[in-house]
């Protein structure tokens, strides 16, 4: 914990007329600001009081904030002293001169309203279940809670927040009561001045030190049900759960504020420990304020909710100390920190008031830190975490039954309730699974943590990772794919997912995850190291849950491009956002939302931009335009042939492009995702063809060099996708792959599955991603940690294809000796052998026409069979990028046996009669 507190520069003279001068440039930001604002006719802001001049508001500014004498600083004084030394002469301008200076008020406004509103949703729903028709009536009318709903502004000040909540809630009708609790009698008169002129009587406005503010002195229902927190008093009845929202311990606050004043108190440390009393069970804490702090500070924890931005260099962290010091608020760190520790983080942001010389400020959200009570670890917390992740035996009691009831079996790969059929098995044969979120929510709570943040979202599906850890760090914060590069059409027909299917799938772009949705599998475990790609689904499944509009969905995604997207976000998709995820996009806004020519929107982004951007150039330099237009357009297969035999192909299959652009490794990679392992696919079957050829026309072997192979590999490569795909599919109906890549954005007619509105209704219906769990780790390390036997299907695109074949066969005899390489593969496919159900499939696709490691998976209980070889000239499907799409079937176990769902005896002597391991080798794997 970093320091926490004291002051760093004593307010003497010499400091004073140091700042003086920065001081005269503050106020002329704030007059320019200020004006600029006034000349725009901001009618979205709360109105001042008494409206003084610009000027002499400025002026009075600068002389109580950097000319004035303190008083109050001596022996005796109190701190409502100090205050009023500074606050009696500003009182009334403080609105004028504070809005530009206390910037991100209203998004801490609008992020703690939109959490509101969804709690309000689900206690909605909850009636609704519950048959408490007449609440569900008054609801529907107005915006009044059916039960008391009390806001608890601490250290209010004027009361601007409360009345700019007004953009976002009906106040007066949304709260049953508001308190505004100042310390300052000056801008407590101009707040009730205020609020007498609104009419809003629900507002009471409480002179009082914040340290000492009771709730229950001014609600009095609230004495009664207010017990003692700790369980020595006896509060936790045997029925009552920790997770449980109606624990009758805690304050009856449902949402506290702190915009700006936790820097001003200098006791904060008491007065955050009593918002812990004040804070109901399923209350939310919204502050804002100034900070600022080294990466030194933090970057050892996991529970901040995401380090973007956080960091202010040294001099921004001296200077603004210094500065506000002056004016005795108080910028260390320990105020921020000291929050974080005592409640959980639901959402942090990091920013900059950038209109004022890029003042840090952070706005987070929190809540009560679960368990309630650290001195335990209830077996509850610990079987939830674990369930979440690991298809443990323990979802038995949570969600895979909920489901339908488990369902009935129509396709009888798996019996009627995976999870109850299993857990027993499982629960003998590997107690020992547990997630890397259980083992880290243990290491947080016996050293006094709070959990990290994804703990405390109101969604389950992202799953804890540690974002430091250099495999997350290495995609510098930016995803590959912004769309996703298989035909959902052909995984459909392949896989026919059915209600008892729990599918493992790479994310990606998330556009295949959200097709496997819409044929509603038991769970489907998505998986990406990268953690943007997993942003990317996130926000995807958050627009769907949030019930956004079609119209805005298809601005986000369908043409990449929406004006207020910053605004959806904060107000709409936050609630059902991780704090890592809502960071990300926060500080990626422009992707959707810069209102210039240049920007191009979502596909304009990521590494897959660069093959978009590629062909722009191209169609620029060869004056195709025209013809992408056309082709974009044709009404007919055959028009669009013609348009693409006579002007694109020419151009694009041409082979100076390839030997200087498209196979260069580095393209390849950061373009197309291609790596190295996968360009030696390629290049190793052009070089049989190459063979062969010379083999047929009598041997005369020309010598070419490794970069003409390599060149010829890719054009053949590139020919062998394109040719037969023109062809075959009409693009500006059917082609929303390519369609995509050649014009920047999606149709109407011709999108994936996920954009439709069919999709959108149902995967907007509430519960529609129970079964999602996001993974943000090696596909490896997931599978390792799922119970075994609990998956049926791993649709693992061409990661295979990754995989080094020539990596060391170590003494674990998972590659034979006569075998070089292909360990990390054979690990990984020993894996899914385990993690699957018998006769649960994996399906693959490759950039060779027999990958090396099909070899490996049947060795490993497998049975491979091909459906999809691209012959040239031939269409296996819409992307038609891969040269084979493959199926490996799960046909034996290896030892020791899957429980459970597969008759041990049988197929344990299978397996080693198909060459599976003995159990002393699979021993040596981390399972
Ligand atoms: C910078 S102002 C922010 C006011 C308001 N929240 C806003 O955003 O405009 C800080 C406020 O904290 C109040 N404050 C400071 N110490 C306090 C205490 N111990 N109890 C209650 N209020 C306090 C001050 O009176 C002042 O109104």
């Amino acid at each position: 914990m970093a320091s926490l507190g004291g002051n760093i520069t004593p307010p003497e003279v010499d400091n004073k007329l140091l700042f003086a001068g920065l001081a005269v440039f503050l106020s002329a930001a704030i007059g320019f600001t200020k004006y600029s604002s006034s000349s725009k006719n901001d009618s979205s802001s709360p109105s001042t009081a008494e409206d003084p001049s610009l000027v002499r508001s400025l002026l009075l500014f600068c002389y109580s904030c950097f000319l004035k004498p303190h008083r109050a600083d001596g022996k005796g004084a109190s701190q409502q002293d100090a205050l009023e030394s500074f606050y009696e002469t500003q009182a009334g301008v403080y609105d004028v001169t504070r809005k530009t200076l206390l910037k991100g008020r209203e998004d801490m406004l609008a992020l703690v309203a939109a959490q509101l509103r969804h709690r309000a949703t689900l206690k909605e729903g909850k009636a609704a279940h519950g048959g408490s028709k007449s609440s569900n009536k008054t609801n529907k009318k107005s915006s009044a809670p059916s039960t008391p709903r009390i806001w608890v502004d601490v250290g209010g000040g004027t009361g601007w927040n409360i009345e700019a909540m007004a953009a976002h809630v009906n106040v007066p009708e949304f709260f049953t009561s508001v308190y505004l609790v100042d310390f300052s009698p000056s801008l407590c008169t101009v707040a009730r001045k205020r609020f007498a002129r609104l009419g809003w009587n629900n507002v009471h406005v409480i002179c009082e030190d914040a340290r000492k503010f009771r709730l229950e002195d001014y609600e009095p229902t609230l004495q009664q049900s207010v017990v003692p927190a700790s369980p020595a008093f006896g509060a936790l009845s045997a029925g009552s759960g920790y997770f449980s929202f109606d624990r009758p311990d805690h304050g009856g606050a449902d949402l506290i504020t702190m915009s700006y004043s936790l820097s001003m108190i200098p006791d904060y440390y008491s007065v955050v420990d009593s918002l812990s009393s004040l804070l109901a069970p399923d209350g939310i804490l919204g502050a804002i304020d100034f900070y600022v702090q080294s990466k030194a500070d933090f970057s050892f924890r996991n529970y901040t909710g995401g380090l973007v931005n956080r960091h202010i260099s040294f001099f921004g962290r001296t200077f603004w100390r210094s500065w506000f010091e002056l004016d005795r608020v108080s910028l260390e760190a320990g105020r921020r920190d000291y929050l974080e520790y005592r409640f959980g983080t639901v959402l942090s942001v990091n920013s900059r008031n950038y209109s004022l010389g890029s003042i840090p400020y952070y706005i987070w959200l929190g809540c009560h830190k679960k368990p309630f009570h650290v001195t335990s670890l209830p077996h509850e917390v610990v079987e939830r975490i674990d369930a979440m992740v690991t298809e443990s035996p323990y979802l038995g009691s949570t969600a895979l039954t909920t489901r339908g009831g488990g369902g009935s079996s129509k396709a009888g790969r798996v019996p009627p309730s995976p999870a109850t059929t299993i857990s027993r098995a499982i629960q003998k044969s590997a107690p020992e699974i547990r997630s890397k979120a259980f083992q880290t929510a243990i290491a947080n709570l016996s050293a006094n943590l709070p959990l990290p943040a994804f703990f405390y979202q109101n969604h389950h599906w992202r799953i804890y990772y540690d974002d430091q850890l250099p495999k997350h760090t290495q995609f510098k914060d930016e995803y590959i794919y912004a769309f996703t590069w298989e035909d959902t059409r052909v995984d459909e027909r392949l896989l026919k997912l059915n209600e008892n299917d729990v599918v493992l799938a790479i994310t990606s772009a998330g556009d295949n995850i959200l097709s496997y949705a819409m044929q509603s599998p038991a769970r489907i475990h998505a998986v990406d190291l990268n953690p943007a790609q997993n942003h990317l689904l996130e926000l995807k499944v958050a627009a769907y849950t949030a019930q956004l509009p079609y119209e805005d969905f298809w601005l986000i995604f369908g043409e990449g491009k929406h004006p207020q997207f910053r605004e959806i976000l904060i107000g709409k998709l936050s609630p059902h956002l991780s704090s890592r995820g809502f960071q990300y996009w926060l500080s990626n806004e422009q992707t959707f939302s810069r209102r210039s020519s240049s920007n191009r929107g979502l596909y304009d982004t990521g590494g897959s931009k660069n093959a978009i951007r590629l062909f722009r150039y191209i169609s620029f330099v060869f004056g195709l335009r025209g013809a992408v237009q056309k082709i974009l357009n044709a009404k007919t297969l055959n028009e669009q042939r013609e348009i693409w035999r006579s002007k694109i192909r020419p151009a694009l299959l041409s082979r100076m492009l390839s030997r200087f652009v498209v196979s260069q490794e580095s393209f390849l990679w950061a373009a197309l995702g291609v790596p190295h392992n996968q360009l030696a696919m390629i290049e190793g079957d052009h070089a049989m063809d190459v063979a062969r050829e010379q083999g047929a026309g009598g041997g005369s072997k020309t010598k070419t060099s490794t970069r003409t192979l390599r060149s010829h590999a890719v054009w053949e490569y590139m020919v062998n996708t394109l040719d037969p795909m023109v062809e075959a599919v009409h693009l500006a109906e059917d082609n929303p792959y390519y369609y995509v890549t050649l014009d920047g954005k999606f149709s109407r007619r011709c999108h994936p599955d996920y954009l439709s509105q069919q999709a959108h209704a149902r995967l907007s219906r509430p519960g529609a991603f129970d079964g999602l769990r996001i993974h943000t780790d090696e596909i490896e390390e997931v599978i390792a940690r799922l119970a075994p036997g609990s998956l049926t299907v791993a649709v693992v695109m061409d990661s295979m294809d990754w995989f080094d074949p020539e990596s060391k066969a170590d003494n674990s005899g998972l590659c034979p000796s006569s075998e070089t390489g292909g360990m990390a593969a054979a690990s990984q496919i020993a894996k899914l052998n385990r993690a699957l159900a018998m006769g649960g499939r994996v399906l693959l696709r490759s950039s060779a026409r027999t990958p090396w490691y099909l070899t490996v998976f049947e060795r490993l209980g497998f049975q491979p069979k091909q459906h999809g070889n691209r012959t040239p000239g031939v269409c296996i499907d819409r992307v038609n990028m891969y040269a084979s799409c493959w199926i490996c079937t799960k046909v034996a176990n290896l030892p020791p046996p899957t429980p459970g769902l597969d008759d041990l005896d049988g197929l344990s002597r299978r397996g080693s009669e198909a060459g599976g391991l003995g159990s002393g080798e699979i021993d040596k794997l981390v399972i």
